[in-house]
């Protein structure tokens, strides 16, 4: 009896010391805003909608997706970035982890402007590569990972739908040639490796489309 109660004693401590530790580490967007609003709104916009398209719209971007970027903009322990990007390994180079997990808060809970297709003549391609993949070249449908309607799925897979094409056209050839190499277990170099520069510039255009 005096055992299992102390047992229940120690079970209730270590959940209340587990609480207090999330409270500690919860991302708070308020805060974020105010780097969002000091540094970040020059590119990104103060709500994460971007006025131009080299500049990525962080407007409903998953959260924790946001969060790694910048951990993987920022080099530390003296090893390169696992991101690289000149423009933004300086944007981080000053944030603490703090920092970093509270913009990425307030991007996130911002409502996205999304872009528009433009280009209908891409959008048959896309659509297919986007529902389907490609079979024979060994392609998986991008819906799989970054959800039917492009949202994302947390934590790991972002949100494609309504991000500038020419964004995405860049991210995908930079993985393509591994200039960009931070994606786990190389899920995004191992599938831009097979897609042409066509295909690539379709599937944008329709992600851009998706809402
Ligand atoms: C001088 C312009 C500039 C400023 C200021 C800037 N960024 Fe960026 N940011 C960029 C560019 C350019 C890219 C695209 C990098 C690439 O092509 O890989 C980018 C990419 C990003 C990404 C990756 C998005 C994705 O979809 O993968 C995040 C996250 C980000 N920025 C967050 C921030 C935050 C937070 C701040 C403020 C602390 C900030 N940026 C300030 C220019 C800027
Ligand atoms: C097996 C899962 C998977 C599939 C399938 C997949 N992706 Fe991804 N994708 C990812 C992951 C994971 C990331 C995030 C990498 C990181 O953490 O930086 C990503 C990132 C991206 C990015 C960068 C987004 C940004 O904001 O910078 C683009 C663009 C992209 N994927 C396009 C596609 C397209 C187009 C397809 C279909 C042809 C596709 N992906 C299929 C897993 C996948």
């Amino acid at each position: 009896m005096i055992r299992s109660a102390a047992m229940a004693i120690l079970l209730a401590t270590t959940v209340i010391a587990h609480a207090a530790e999330g409270a500690k580490s919860k991302a708070d967007p308020a805060k974020g805003k105010i780097v969002a609003e000091s540094i970040c709104v020059a590119c990104h916009g103060a709500d994460g909608n971007s006025m131009t398209s080299a500049n990525p719209h962080l407007a409903g971007q998953i959260e924790p997706y946001i969060y790694k970027q910048l951990v993987n903009f920022k080099a530390a322990d003296g090893k390169p970035a696992a991101r690289n990007n000149p423009i933004m390994a300086g944007m981080v180079a000053a944030l603490t982890d703090e920092d970093m997990r509270n913009v990425a808060a307030w991007f996130a809970s911002q409502k996205l402007t999304p872009a528009a297709a433009t280009d209908e003549s891409k959008i048959a391609l896309g659509q297919r590569l986007w529902r389907q993949g490609d079979f024979k070249k060994g392609v998986p449908a991008c819906a799989g990972c970054h959800g039917p309607a492009g949202a994302g799925i947390p934590a790991q897979y972002p949100r494609l739908a309504g991000q500038f094409p020419e964004y995405t056209v860049t991210q995908l050839k930079a993985f393509r040639v591994d200039e960009r190499a931070n994606d786990p277990e190389s899920m995004m170099r191992t599938i831009a490796a097979k897609l042409s520069d066509v295909e690539i510039a379709a599937v944008a255009e329709y992600a851009a489309g998706l809402r």
